[in-house]
């Protein structure tokens, strides 16, 4: 197959939801239609569980394999799919967010009696800075839920993006009887606790006496009119616009049944983005180009002691990465190559000799990578949109083994570098603020310091409520700013100014005394 048959034919994406709302159940189920596995509940069983442990080690242990369920390759059809896995119980953290920055496109996931809640919203805001493109899937059908048409309309304004029914459900809980795929032209029947494909039959037409038959007078009467209200409502859906990430097409289904998943799966292939040109610093690369480039969006460590080493994830951006050949490695300016580089085919780890634009990659690191570094044949290239998100979660690190200066600052810097979590130092103290968008990230530093570089950590609390990265065009005005907040400023890794808001009032407060400054929720702008 050519260079662009097989980057053509990639799907990379993440699926997003809120906890609870059927991510690990829908991504069985997408599995289960590639034959990457072969029985419900072999992706559950890697997961964490629910009873809430806060407990680090725990949960690591529980993951198990996590790193093979990072990313899950399989075929379907002509495709060759990626879902990127999103971390999103107790382990919600900054990687969470930059996974999605190596997606070309996301299927969000709500449950119907729910709708939007906060998890989705705050991964919907980094979609929407990258305008990625969004499906949605209403779960959960099975259940009652809210009225289909105020669903619509709280994600319409919950997301901020429009949004265009593509299928519409017949009743729902005790009642749901199945859904007309608007996208395909056909009813879809529902049987109850039934773990098939759903029974699908070609109508004429929705005005076809069939209907009736098949789920009732009045269903079919309501059907209609809910279909007159849709096209009425809703413009014809614009795949241009889905590609734009403004507009989402929605699909109703239970994941749980394995109903409307097959035909979210189909429609998803068919319109989904294939790899997508990415901007450098230098230029926009293009994935067809012939020379390979790529990022790394993630590292993960290894939490087994005997087997010390990282593996660093590269999103391929454009050509074809192949093992054993000399890539340059950006910002060491050196030379690498991977004898042993893996992708993750049906849930396996294993070591691959070429990979195309839109895949992932696993290099065995050792320190070598931070997040952002790029790889390329030759190239120099620089890419964005790999931000630092604001945190939410803040701690003052203290020293707890004076002995042991040295050790904490060499493995505060690298596991900053690593993603884990963001290092400010405070202008007005000079003391190290750590933040984070998850609880369990100070526990993790701290273990981590101690068993990989011996030293020993305490986290003091202080009282913030968010990070925003400064800037303006009068830097008269920005002295002025740093001035009033002296107390609240600090400088990241990078030595850029971030105010350190102690309350959302305060925050409010800032952005309108100050109207010549740009405060920014993440490290990018
Ligand atoms: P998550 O990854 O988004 O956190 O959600 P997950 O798939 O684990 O689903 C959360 C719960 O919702 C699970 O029940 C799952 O069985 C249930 N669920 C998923 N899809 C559907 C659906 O279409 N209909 C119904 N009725 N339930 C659904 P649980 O009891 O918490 O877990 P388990 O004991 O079933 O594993």
């Amino acid at each position: 197959m050519s260079l662009e048959a097989e980057i053509q034919r990639r799907r990379t994406f993440a699926i997003i939801s809120h906890p609870d709302a059927g991510k690990t159940t829908l991504t069985e189920k997408l599995l289960l239609f590639g034959g990457a596995i072969h029985v419900a509940g072999a992706v559950k069983s890697n997961k964490i569980k629910k009873t809430a442990t806060s407990d680090w080690m725990e949960i690591e242990k529980q993951r198990g394999i996590s790193v093979a369920t990072s990313v899950m390759g399989f075929e379907y059809r002509d495709y060759k799919i990626n879902i990127l896995d999103t971390p999103g119980h107790q382990d919600f953290a900054e990687d969470t967010y930059r996974t999605l920055t190596a997606v070309d496109s996301v299927i969000i996931v709500v449950d119907t009696a729910k709708g939007v809640e906060t998890q989705t919203r705050k991964l919907m805001n980094v979609c929407r800075m990258r305008n990625t493109p969004v499906m949605i899937f209403v779960n959960k059908m099975d259940r009652e839920g809210k009225d289909p048409f105020d669903l619509l309309d709280e994600l319409e304004a919950e997301l901020g993006i429009g949004v265009r029914p593509l299928s519409w459900p017949i009743n729902q809980g005790f009642s749901f009887k199945g859904v007309y795929n608007i996208y395909q032209d056909k009813l879809e029947l529902y049987t109850p606790n039934k773990q098939t494909i759903s029974e699908s039959v070609q109508l004429q037409n929705i005005g076809s006496p069939e209907l009736d038959r098949l789920v009732s007078e009045r269903d079919a009467a309501k059907l209609r009119e809910d279909m007159e209200l849709i096209e009425g409502v809703y413009p014809a859906f614009d795949i241009q616009e889905y590609l734009a990430g403004r507009l989402a097409p929605v699909f109703f289904g239970s994941a749980l049944n394995t109903f409307g998943v097959k035909e979210l799966l189909d429609c998803f292939v068919e319109i989904a983005p294939s790899p997508r040109p990415i901007h450098t610093l230098e230029r926009e690369v293009n994935p067809y180009e012939s020379n390979f480039s790529g990022f790394i969006f993630k590292i993960h460590a290894n939490m087994d002691p005997n087997h010390r080493s990282c593996i660093a994830f590269v999103k391929i951006c454009s050509g074809k990465f192949e093992r054993n050949v000399n890539y340059r490695h950006v910002r060491h300016n050196k030379l690498m190559r991977f004898s042993a580089p893996t992708a993750f085919m049906a849930q396996k780890k294993e070591t691959v000799d070429e990979a195309f634009a839109g895949d992932i990659v696993g290099l065995p690191d050792t320190g070598t990578f931070k997040i952002g570094d790029t790889l390329t044949s030759g190239e120099i290239l620089h890419f964005k949109g790999l931000p630092s998100f604001s945190p939410e979660m803040f701690n003052y690190l203290e020293n707890a083994d004076p002995m042991k200066t040295k050790q904490l600052e060499k493995g505060i810097n690298q596991l900053m570098d690593e993603g884990v979590a963001q290092l400010f130092v405070n202008q007005f103290n000079n003391r190290k603020i750590v933040g984070t968008v998850g609880q369990l990230q100070f526990e993790v530093i701290q273990y981590r310091l101690l068993h990989e570089y011996g030293a020993q950590c305490r986290w003091e609390p202080v009282n913030l409520h968010k990070a925003c990265w400064i800037e303006s065009d009068d830097p008269q005005e920005l002295e002025n700013f740093k001035k009033r907040k002296a107390q609240y400023m600090a400088l990241d890794k990078e030595g850029r100014d971030v105010f350190l808001a102690d309350s959302g009032y305060v925050l409010m407060m800032a952005q309108q005394d100050f109207q010549k400054i740009r405060f920014h929720f993440s490290s990018e702008f």
